[in-house]
């Protein structure tokens, strides 16, 4: 399998509740290396447009609120299959369904506070990569 590149952001509940450490011991017990990192905190502008794809959907407006209610950690996964792996590991979006193991079931409250945001696909994860980080800012 491919070396892939994939964004991943710890949200705001995960930086709430200090569990930032305890997540990205998941990915790097997985295999995936943490090659870019930064701790931000999102304007509503930044949030609007990294979710521009959900804009017509009924969540939108809280997803945007909550994404920037309080610091994230934007960084780039790195590892064999990582798109897929990343989201492996932190389980299905709503926490009542995510498998037993998943960062999503042992940490998330919720669909919207669900600890993390992993790229969906090889364009998106470009995309998203490309939204938080510069080529010159991404060490592997
Ligand atoms: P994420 O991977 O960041 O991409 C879109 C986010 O929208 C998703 O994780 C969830 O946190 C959120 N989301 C998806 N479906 C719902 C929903 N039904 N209600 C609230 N938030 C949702």
């Amino acid at each position: 399998m491919a070396i892939e590149r994939t964004l991943s952001i710890l949200k705001p509940d995960a930086t709430r509740r200090n569990l930032t450490g305890k997540i990205n011991a998941k990915f790097e017990e997985a295999g995936l290396r943490i090659v870019a990192q930064k701790r931000l905190h999102l304007s509503e502008a930044q949030a609007g447009a990294f979710y521009a794809e959900h804009k017509a959907r009924p969540f939108y407006k809280d997803l945007v609120s909550f994404m920037t209610s309080g610091p994230v950690v934007a960084q780039v996964l790195e590892g064999e299959g990582a798109i897929a792996r990343n989201r492996e590991i932190m389980g299905a979006s709503n926490p009542a369904s995510a498998a037993a193991g998943t960062i999503r079931k042992e940490f998330a409250e919720s669909i919207e506070a669900n600890c993390g945001h992993g790229s969906d696909g090889t364009e998106a994860a470009a995309r998203e990569v490309s939204f938080f980080f510069a080529g010159t800012e991404i060490v592997g």
